[in-house]
């Protein structure tokens, strides 16, 4: 049970982050700390160039992210697999078997960042889909359509129609996870399913609505994918997030990009926020009146549903005022991270 001290202070079972973009080489190095001294485990994305598509890759990039590690920390990778229309069913089992893939990645070809080995057309999965039903291997899912048509804020919305709808009825039983879902339909449709759902949300889509990508000009470092929505599907993700529903838990969704090639004519979609995220999740339980929802949210729902252990340990935030650093190293370049130069009222001690 968490701990509420006062209304200034929160000791939580330690948290884990099951949604989480490391990179890979020196930039991994770099933000590898952050994540290690917020969260016990993560969710490693697979969304490397090239992907992390068997379960060797899978494990010599565990092996370099353990490599990186500094010693005094402890923190333990959970890897994915990304998922292509060429998916070998065997390879679901090798993953299975090795204890440390724990779910593999839908990524719609074409949908964000190193997305375009991603799948063209779950129907060519679906004997994939079917091992994965029968060993109780959960799929993450990147919820957008990729159609030219469809208008970039309709693509998580037209998804569960077109996409998670039929693939719910074709495998009842498949653990699915909806990834750092954006609208008031993916929190409802998630709420009110049966079977297997759960879903992810990132700090940035509970603190911000779309306003925020474009107040006083551009502002880049707001521009992820789900793009930010209105005001009324921030509201909505912040009910389902304070509910103490189950189905929801914490997934950052920290997504590291060099200043340059966010501040960049085309820039890159992925907000940054490793480096803070317990304290930006804090501030927006708090702002909802919530903040005895945060230790389920962030330490209990997630292990609940990938069948983990709860951790041990905890972690204390106080309500303080700080300044985000404006910029972090990330390899030999920088990053900037949410909210850089500006104050927050949380603080992780
Ligand atoms: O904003 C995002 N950044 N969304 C994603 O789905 C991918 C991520 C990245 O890898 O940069
Ligand atoms: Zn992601």
């Amino acid at each position: 049970m968490s701990h509420i001290e006062s209304p200034d202070s929160i000791t939580l079972i330690r948290p884990d982050d099951w949604h989480l973009h490391l990179r890979d080489g020196a930039a991994m190095a770099s933000v590898l700390p952050h994540s290690a001294r917020q969260f016990a485990r993560a969710i490693v994305m697979p969304n490397l160039k090239p992907p992390v598509t068997t379960t060797a890759l899978a494990s010599a990039y565990r092996d370099r992210i353990l490599a990186a590690l500094p010693a005094s920390m402890q923190f333990e990778p959970l890897m994915t697999l990304y998922l292509t229309d060429n998916t070998d069913p065997d390879e679901i089992r090798r993953a299975k078997d090795t204890g440390f893939i724990h779910a593999v990645k839908l990524y719609p070809a074409g949908a964000t960042t190193n997305s375009a080995a991603g799948v063209t057309d779950l129907r060519k999965c679906y004997k994939t889909l079917e091992v994965m039903q029968e060993v109780d291997m959960p799929l993450l899912v990147h919820g957008e359509v990729t159609d030219h048509d469809i208008d970039l804020f309709d693509r998580e919305a037209v998804f569960i129609e077109r996409v998670m709808r039929p693939l719910r009825r074709d495998f009842p039983e498949l653990k699915i996870v909806f990834e750092h879902i954006t609208t008031r339909d993916a929190a409802q449709y998630v709420a009110e399913a049966e079977g297997p759902i759960a879903a992810t949300i990132t700090a940035h889509h509970l603190l911000h609505n779309r306003n925020a990508i474009f107040k006083g000009g551009i502002n880049p470092h707001y521009y992820c994918l789900p793009v930010l929505k209105r005001e009324e599907h921030r509201l909505a993700l912040v009910t389902a997030a304070t509910s103490g529903d189950e189905r929801f838990f914490l997934g950052t969704d920290s997504a590291p990009h060099a200043v340059h090639t966010k501040e960049a004519s085309c820039g890159c979609a992925g907000c940054y926020t490793a480096l803070h995220a317990m304290e930006l999740y804090a501030a927006a339980f708090d702002e909802a009146g919530a903040l005895d929802k945060l230790e389920a949210f962030a330490s209990l729902n997630g292990p609940n549903f990938y069948d983990l252990p709860v951790n041990t340990g905890t972690i204390t935030l106080k309500r303080e005022t700080w300044t985000v650093p404006p910029t972090v190293p990330m390899g030999e370049q920088e990053l900037v991270p949410l909210h850089g130069g500006e104050q927050i009222g949380w603080k992780m001690l």
